[in-house]
């Protein structure tokens, strides 16, 4: 019996690179908040007393309501504080959110489970979103993107954002991308980091 999760899902493992990344009093963004499970995780890993921050977006308004109840149910009012949900697209973070200040910006991309599918992350606001994020990281920093290939839009999605990755420098990007051999179309985990300058 092992306890690796690496082949359990796409979320497990990028979970696991998130418990890695993230420690107490980092400043983190959620770019696809949906019903708060994954915030809810990145708060638990960056908030502690008066410390970090957590960014949370979505375009869903319904999808924040059920995201605050979440994290009003299992946060402290102390690190509920720290918790900033934000409806709108991710193509535009935050203004105060400065550049080289955020530790992990994660998307869980596709649409809310249980929701109304058209109302999927798309193309266009991703790679615009993704190039914002590139500059909010700090040295180090890491992006993390779950992928779903399974749909159309999605397919499409994922092939621009490896298409967009694979061109960025390697003397400044670390870029990785984990995806089933064995399993057509199943969701794929892709992991940027920021290199150091030397
Ligand atoms: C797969 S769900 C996210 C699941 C979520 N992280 C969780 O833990 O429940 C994708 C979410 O992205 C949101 N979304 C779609 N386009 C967006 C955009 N341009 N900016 C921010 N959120 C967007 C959808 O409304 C949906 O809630």
């Amino acid at each position: 019996m092992t306890n690796a999760s690496y082949f359990k899902s796409h979320l497990d493992s990028a979970h696991r690179y998130w418990q890695d990344i993230v420690t107490f009093g980092d400043t983190v963004v959620d770019a696809t908040c949906g019903n708060g499970h994954d915030t809810l995780m990145l708060c638990r890993l960056a908030l502690k007393n008066d410390v970090g921050r957590v960014y949370t977006l979505d375009i869903q308004a319904c999808a924040l309501t059920k995201a605050k109840k979440l994290l009003s149910n299992t946060l402290s009012t102390e690190l509920l504080q720290r918790v900033h949900l934000i409806e709108g697209s991710h193509e535009t973070f935050p203004a105060h959110l400065q550049e080289n200040s955020v530790k992990l910006i994660a998307y869980n991309l596709g649409y809310l489970p249980g929701g109304d599918k058209a109302l999927t992350t798309r193309t266009d606001s991703t790679l615009k979103s993704l190039a914002a994020a590139q500059k909010l990281l700090i040295e180090e920093g890491f992006i993390s993107l779950t992928c779903y290939p399974g749909h159309p839009e999605g397919l499409v999605e994922e092939t621009a954002l490896l298409e967009y990755t694979a061109q960025l420098p390697s003397h400044l990007w670390n870029c990785c991308h984990h995806r089933w051999l064995n399993r057509q179309q199943s969701p794929s985990l892709l992991i940027i980091q920021k290199r150091k300058k030397i």
